[in-house]
């Protein structure tokens, strides 16, 4: 059983690049609320995802991993998960990489119609190609930005962005068959549904910042699409590919950058205007393994020794909360060490010598960004959660705890996020080591039933108890409950 524990730990630490797409799908709660595990131990199996309340279990066959998997009586595995009432819903690789959108309306399904096995096919999408998704197709119309970069890139994106080169509400108003759900006239911007899917379609627009760090405003709605793709912020994401043809309009040698890994902004005001993009870069810099251009990092450097504090921090922290759940160490070292925390906390910071990413990687946690950032002597400009800033402050009373023996480290870092107890490992890595290896699974049996069976009627000494039979225990971990009983029966001298 430990062996497996191991050997799932590993997994979880190496998923496959289809496991990794899927997990940021329905990690952190956010498909529909229901709690997701990864690489999970049931029995003599190890699951790739199981959401236990729902009893669904999600199976990526085609996985490196899963090839020895397979060999491991696949039926017999089957038959012990659905015995225990799990159903089991597979994809194949080809699935995740090429038809994400069938995947997710299939865990829909799956997951409303509570533990029933889904007879019905995957749902194809429109076409063989990402261009194909919504199946309008206009010489003026382009896909835009982040998935024209990921198509290249040979990444599927699920957050496809159209903009019409034009006006695009006037667009929607001939397209034969779409119905026009929702118009916001300011901003250009149109919501249709066409062949039974909500498509939204944006104008080319051209924009101005005239308050530095905050939201730009509209300058020209129906502006050239060369127009459009100079407002944003690299290269890389600043390409539009025409829905009839698949043409690229590469303005600002996106294509190039992208062959040779590098971010750059397209003009020397982009930091200044939007501070936020420096985060961005690291973001994209992690994600797919791209420098920052020397003359972009020659700007962000500026822009760190001469920051403007007038900014939307909510902003700020969307970004902060991408870049850091991505869970890289990397990703934290340039932050430091290129000192990009400056953006919000002016007081020096120094990388922590522990990488305590490996600990985020084995111990789940729904707010991975907030390990890094909470690290930082001053977050207050952030608006944290009431979650988030219960994480920050825990570690905080911690960092001035004493922690003399394995009881102390047991009883207060039981009492405190698991988040904070990461946190701690950057100031005191041995004693969190010695907590998640030799005493974060410890449990007592004996519970306050057992001690009134006993005949010992509730009280404070209740507590003091428990504290007495948890340091027996400490000690000797291959305690049972009958054990624990005599303890009991010792203590109040039954
Ligand atoms: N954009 C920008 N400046 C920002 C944010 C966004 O110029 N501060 C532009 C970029 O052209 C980007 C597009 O708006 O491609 C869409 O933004 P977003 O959805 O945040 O990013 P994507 O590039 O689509 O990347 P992701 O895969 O993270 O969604």
């Amino acid at each position: 059983m430990k062996k497996l524990t191991q050997t799932a730990r590993i997994l979880r630490k190496n998923m496959t690049e289809q496991e990794y797409k899927l997990w940021s799908l329905i990690k952190n709660k956010q498909f529909d609320g229901c709690k997701f595990l990864r690489q999970y131990v049931i029995g003599n199996y190890i699951v790739d995802f199981v959401c236990r309340e729902k009893k669904v279990i999600i199976e990526i066959d085609g996985a490196q991993h899963n090839i020895n998997k397979n060999i491991i009586h696949d039926e017999e595995r089957t038959k012990f998960l659905e015995k225990l009432g799990y159903s089991i819903i597979r994809f194949w690789n080809n699935d995740i990489d090429y038809n994400i959108e069938g995947v997710y309306q299939k865990l829909q399904e799956v997951l409303n119609i509570n533990n029933q096995h889904p007879p019905l096919p995957l749902p194809r999408k429109g076409g063989d190609d990402n261009m194909n998704i919504i199946g309008l197709k206009d010489k003026n119309l382009y896909y835009i930005g982040g998935v024209v970069r990921d198509e290249i890139l040979g990444t599927k994106n699920f957050d496809v962005d159209l903009t019409y080169d034009g006006d695009a509400i006037e667009f929607a108003k001939t397209i034969d068959g779409a119905e026009i759900l929702q118009i916001n006239e300011p901003f250009g911007t149109v919501k249709i549904k066409y062949n039974n899917k909500n498509i939204d379609i944006a104008s080319t627009r051209s924009e101005d910042y005239p308050q530095k760090g905050h939201l730009p405003v509209v300058k020209k709605i129906g502006c050239s699409l060369k127009e459009d793709v100079l407002r944003r912020d690299f290269t890389i994401n600043a390409m539009a590919k025409t829905t009839l043809t698949g043409e690229i309009s590469d303005y600002t040698g996106g294509l190039s950058d992208i062959k040779n890994k590098k971010i750059r902004v397209l003009h020397d005001e982009s930091f200044i205007d939007d501070p936020t993009r420096i985060l961005r870069a690291l973001k994209f810099s992690v994600r797919f393994g791209f420098e920052l251009e020397e003359h972009t990092q020659h700007l962000q450097k500026k822009y760190l020794e001469n920051i403007n504090y007038d900014m939307s921090y909510k902003r700020l922290q969307k970004e902060l909360k991408e870049t850091f759940d991505l869970n890289s160490w990397t990703a934290f070292e340039k932050f430091v060490n290129e000192k990009i925390y400056k953006l919000i906390s002016q007081e020096e910071f120094e990388l922590p010598k522990y990488d305590f990413s490996k600990l985020i990687s084995k111990y789940e946690s729904d707010n991975v960004w907030i390990i890094y950032i909470g690290l930082l002597p001053d977050i207050s400009s952030l608006p944290l959660s009431k979650n988030e800033n219960k994480i920050v402050e825990s570690f905080k009373v911690l960092k001035n705890t004493s922690l003399e023996s394995d009881f102390d480290i047991y009883k207060t870092f039981k009492n405190i996020p698991i988040e904070s107890v990461i946190m701690y490992s950057s100031i005191n890595p041995d004693i969190v080591e010695q907590y998640f290896e030799n005493l974060h699974d410890i449990k007592l049996q004996i519970t306050g039933k057992d001690l009134k069976n006993l005949g010992v009627e509730p009280s404070e000494k209740y507590q003091e108890f428990f504290d007495f039979v948890l340091r027996k225990k400490i000690e000797n971990k291959d305690l049972n409950l009958s054990d624990e009983i005599n303890l009991a029966r010792e203590f109040f001298k039954l």
